[in-house]
């Protein structure tokens, strides 16, 4: 069975690739040869999940997931969310993107937060079936920690003493949004391959 991951990053493809058994290939776009950018003018992630998981199964015509991932703040109604990328601007840079967040959060008492994490997953027969993950936490009043990417150095898990950047991979992967959600799509897939 072959599923494409609508994703341009072969790292990505192949660290799923990894937890599936062998009978299910997972093929990256480029292997594909699909070279178009899909644009993700979804108002949630879960609509830019499916806007990219679609825009794919309608050109190849084969099974195919897509991820879309936002840091919801509660105090900020749910922002950066389907902004995440691109909250401080267009440049997509995480430290403007921080330093935006944490001056929104000036003064608030409220600093919870949650990463969220969204598969869509198109089958043979065009059916559609979503995952979700989520990792719940707070925002620090400062950055902390030099691994990881993104809102890493801001963010620390609930029941956790450090930010997911001063984690190791290996840590953040046991207990992030992402792991959580590809484990219920590998779930899934290994239910419906036989
Ligand atoms: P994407 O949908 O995986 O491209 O994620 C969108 C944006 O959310 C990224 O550009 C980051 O700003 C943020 N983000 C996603 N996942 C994480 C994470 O695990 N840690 C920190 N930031 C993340």
């Amino acid at each position: 069975m072959k599923i494409c991951f609508a994703t341009h990053n072969a790292d990505k493809a192949r660290e799923v690739q990894e937890m599936l058994p062998a009978n299910i290939e997972i093929l990256d776009l480029k292997s594909l040869g699909f070279h178009e950018e899909i644009e993700e003018n979804g108002t949630t992630i879960r609509e830019n999940a499916l806007i990219k998981a679609k825009a794919v199964f309608d050109k190849l015509n084969i099974p195919c997931f897509a991820d879309d991932t936002g840091l919801e703040v509660f105090s900020l109604n749910g922002e950066p969310g389907v902004f995440s990328a691109r909250y401080a601007g267009s440049q997509k840079d995480p430290e403007a993107n921080m330093a935006r967040l944490l001056g929104n959060l000036e003064g608030k008492t409220d600093r919870t937060a949650q990463f969220k994490t969204v598969i869509a997953y198109i089958g043979n027969d065009g059916t559609e079936h979503v995952f979700e993950g989520i990792a719940t936490g707070h925002i620090l009043e400062k950055k902390r920690g030099q691994q990881g990417f993104g809102y890493d150095p801001v963010f620390q898990p609930t029941g956790f003493g450090q930010s997911f950047a001063e984690m190791s991979t290996q840590e953040k992967n046991r207990i992030s949004h992402r792991a959580k959600a590809f484990e219920k799509l590998v779930s899934y897939l290994k239910s419906h391959s036989q």
